[in-house]
């Protein structure tokens, strides 16, 4: 899909999960595998975008023309968000976050005692909701929803409380969408529509998404 839509403009986008240390064996996950946030950066790219990919790890290989941080922690997410979000057009965070980390990273490996063991987390920085409450004037986000009930009164929850401009809502308990799959199922939800997508390839919904944001900038521009 190559285009000059989105020539000129700078597109951040966050992939894959993140991880949290328990101990220096040890370490709390999802499974997000980044094909959703590297198809969208690929999307971007062929576009015409100058882009940004902040990523988890994971097992893809960056599009090749993209600028390319590697991450780990939900709080290493957020600083290299930070250090790139002032001069981005469109920001889109598929990245899968986990919302807490252990308050404490043991210095030696856990060692196996009692039945239970209890560990105690604290919330990490909510990047999306950050970007929402600093948005520059123009700049459109984008977050992300990944549900496992109530789809849409969720998605519409986070698009008002995390201030974005759009939110993609994706179930995963629909076959074909969500983590891991090379294909979604997605709802788009912005301030006045919403735009079912029925099952596609996550490159084709990349497309969808980046032209969804086009249209509401050149919207908030008339
Ligand atoms: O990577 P794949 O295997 O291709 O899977 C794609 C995907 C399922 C990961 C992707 O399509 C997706 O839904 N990503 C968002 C997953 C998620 O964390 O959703 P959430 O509903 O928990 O979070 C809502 C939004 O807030 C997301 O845009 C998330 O990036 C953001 N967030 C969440 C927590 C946090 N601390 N900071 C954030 O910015």
């Amino acid at each position: 899909h190559r285009s000059d839509l989105l020539k000129g403009k700078r597109v951040l986008i966050t992939a894959g999960p993140t991880q949290e240390a328990l101990d220096p064996v040890r370490y709390l996950t999802n499974h997000s595998s980044g094909k959703m946030g590297y198809s969208l950066a690929q999307a971007a790219l062929d576009m015409g975008a100058e882009v940004t990919l902040i990523s988890g790890p994971v097992q893809l290989t960056a599009p090749k023309g993209v600028r390319f941080y590697p991450v780990t922690t939900a709080k290493e997410m957020f600083d290299a968000v930070c250090a790139h979000c002032d001069t981005a057009d469109f920001i889109i965070k598929a990245a899968a976050v986990g919302d807490y980390r252990p308050l404490y990273v043991s210095e030696q490996k856990i060692k196996k005692g009692g039945e239970r063991l209890h560990v105690e987390f604290v919330k990490n920085p909510d990047i999306l909701a950050y970007l929402g409450e600093h948005k520059r004037p123009h700049q459109i986000i984008c977050g992300f929803a990944m549900e496992t009930q109530n789809l849409l009164e969720n998605a519409q929850a986070k698009l008002e409380n995390k201030h974005c401009d759009m939110i993609v809502a994706n179930d995963l308990h629909t076959e074909g969408a969500g983590f891991q799959s090379d294909t979604n199922i997605a709802t788009i939800l912005d301030r006045s529509s919403r735009t079912p997508c029925p099952k596609m390839s996550k490159y084709a919904l990349g497309v969808t998404i980046l032209k969804h944001m086009l249209a509401l900038r050149t919207q908030g521009e008339q």
